[in-house]
């Protein structure tokens, strides 16, 4: 269990995955397209490209998935390879340091191989080039020797389908990004959808919930399923320990209520930021330093665990001059908006 003091790095609602909770997740991956909830346009278009595909017995065009962490690129990939029935290659951009880690795996491959290479904005340059020559032509340029002396070897590979996942979309280089025949748009979900995904996680997990404790909470997983199903963790172990182990309306709101989600996913450190810039300096605006200092956070750790999701909401404005309150976040607060409170411009521009 998570020491308080490092809450702050991993809190129940950051969106990216904990070290030992991807073999949880393992077991509650949708494993085909019909499995998938929500994300319908995404869904149809995939539908489409993989039936393509299959009616012209070729390696469907390579799949690019973008979106926010714990939306379900990583389980989009492998459903691409298991709905085509081909064996999943998996590499992540950070493994990819030189050109010839590339080089290897893509020399490995059999035809209609689905690559999956996960976090592909961090891979590095020369692998990226590589990349390019053998999404479009199937081709790579083994280089051997170095200096004036060193030749490239062409070699050909098998045709195979390429998926990449990028939280990043705006990182890749246009050519990259053009080399993929389709890009798929992971969006936040609809609490209705969220709903589902944790009645079916609760069914896999053998843990009986009622409607409205599901309901609960999906309406603190801020649109996000990962958060969603580690939520459902946390207060199946309370409704075990505290309660008869039904996650009802009760036993969500008491078990949300201890570790400090609020009821619409904002956590201590997300309230703590709104609280002080509301309470301490008026709304606003100040500047993210000085807000760090006063939460007793570091600056990156505001700006990029807590600030995302409190200007999503609309509760807060980054501007030129420094972060601001919205009145949606005094009304969160329960505090009337005082006379003088800045107003953010609309629309609200990123620093
Ligand atoms: N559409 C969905 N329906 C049901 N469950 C989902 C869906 N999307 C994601 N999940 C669940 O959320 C978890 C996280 O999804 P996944 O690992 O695919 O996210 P990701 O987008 O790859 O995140 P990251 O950017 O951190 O790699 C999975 O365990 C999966 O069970
Ligand atoms: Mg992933």
């Amino acid at each position: 269990m998570a020491e308080p003091s490092q809450r702050s790095q991993h809190s129940l609602t950051t969106a990216d995955a904990e070290p030992d909770e991807r073999a949880v997740e393992a077991a509650l991956r949708p494993r085909s397209l019909d499995e998938v909830v929500g994300q319908q346009r995404v869904r149809e278009q995939l539908a489409l490209v993989l039936d393509a595909a299959r009616l012209r017995e070729r390696a469907p065009d390579h799949v690019l998935l973008s979106g926010p962490p714990g939306l379900g690129k990583t389980t989009l990939a492998m459903i691409i390879a298991s709905e085509l029935g081909s064996p999943l290659r998996l590499t992540s951009g950070p493994a990819l340091t030189h050109a010839g880690d590339l080089a290897a795996i893509l020399s490995g491959l059999n035809e209609g191989d689905v690559l999956f290479i996960d976090e592909i904005h961090r891979m590095s340059r020369a692998a990226e080039e590589m990349l390019y020559l053998a999404m479009e032509d199937f081709r790579v340029d083994v280089v051997i020797g170095k200096g004036p002396g060193a030749t490239a070897i062409p070699l050909e590979i098998p045709p195979f389908t390429m998926v990449g996942a990028t939280t990043r979309a705006g990182l890749l280089p246009g050519p990259l990004r053009d080399r993929f025949g389709f890009t798929g748009h992971l969006e936040f979900y609809e609490p209705h959808e969220l709903d589902r995904i944790v009645h079916r996680s609760a069914g896999l997990l053998g843990v009986p919930v009622s409607g409205d404790g599901a309901a609960e909470i999906a309406s603190r997983s801020r649109g996000t399923p990962r958060i969603a199903n580690r939520l459902l963790r946390r207060v199946r172990d309370f409704a075990q320990v505290r309660a008869d182990g039904v996650v009802s309306l009760e036993v969500a709101q008491a078990a949300l209520e201890l570790y400090e989600v609020d009821e619409i996913g904002l956590d201590r450190l997300d309230r703590g930021v709104l609280d002080v810039l509301c309470r301490r300096f008026g709304g606003g605006p100040v500047g993210l330093s000085t807000l760090a200092v006063a939460v007793g956070e570091e600056r990156e750790t505001v700006e990029e665990v807590a600030e995302p999701f409190l200007v999503r909401q609309g509760f807060l404005a980054r501007t030129p001059r420094g972060r601001i309150a919205t009145p949606a976040a005094w009304a969160h607060l329960g505090l009337r908006v005082p006379q003088g409170a800045p107003v953010a411009e609309v629309p609200l521009f990123e620093e």
